[in-house]
């Protein structure tokens, strides 16, 4: 029988990309063992964050628990938006892709990348795992696939947005892919199908 694994998330794209990163376990939601899992993200960095959503799905469930969290970092802004990448401007992606494409306005240097810190946690030990994805910030919004700043992130491996990608295309190189194979790799998994 598989081990199970509970992910602080119902984003059930977030799902499909754990369960196949981690095929061992039998990854769960909160809502998969009908719990409410809401906890404030207080920390001032991605890991803080994730270890504190780690933490508290575990106390919540009892059973070993992961959770990620991400955002955009811009390197003219001092890695803004960063930990408040959802709630930049208060409003809707949209709103936010607008907000950063004013803050960028005039700016020669607009490299960027999206992070990825997840945390595994089953109250003995914490695996951290970080991953990021390099590019720029566009002038303008192109595409309109994925979601959050993925229109104006001009992947330097895919040369082109991310909301002109494919979500198979995006997810062989994304900031969560690459620290799900970090986290794999902690945990030992590598051996295993
Ligand atoms: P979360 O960690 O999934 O809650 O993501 C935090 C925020 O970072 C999202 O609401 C987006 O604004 C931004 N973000 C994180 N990952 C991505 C991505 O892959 N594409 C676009 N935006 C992202």
């Amino acid at each position: 029988m598989k081990q199970q694994l509970v992910l602080a998330t119902g984003n059930l794209g977030k799902l499909r990309e754990f369960r196949a990163m981690l095929p061992s376990f039998e990854i769960l939601s909160p809502k998969d063992l009908r719990m409410d899992f809401d906890v404030e993200e207080t920390g001032s960095t991605f890991y803080e964050n994730a270890l504190i959503k780690a933490k508290a799905l575990f106390e919540l469930c009892g059973k070993p628990a992961v959770a990620d969290d991400s955002g955009l970092c811009v390197k003219a802004l001092g890695g803004a938006p960063g930990v408040f990448s959802a709630r930049y401007s208060g409003g809707n992606d949209r709103d936010n892709m607008i907000k950063l494409l004013k803050a960028l306005s005039g700016k020669s240097d607009r490299t960027a990348y999206f992070e990825s810190c997840i945390v595994y946690y089953d109250g003995k030990r914490a695996v951290e795992s970080t991953g990021r994805t390099f590019g720029r910030i566009t002038d303008e919004i192109i595409g309109d696939g994925g979601f959050g700043y993925d229109p104006i992130f001009l992947s330097d491996d895919l040369s082109k947005t991310f909301g002109q990608a494919t979500e198979a295309e995006k997810n062989g190189v994304s900031h969560r892919y690459r620290a799900l194979v970090g986290l794999r790799e902690k945990l030992g998994l590598d051996n295993e199908p």
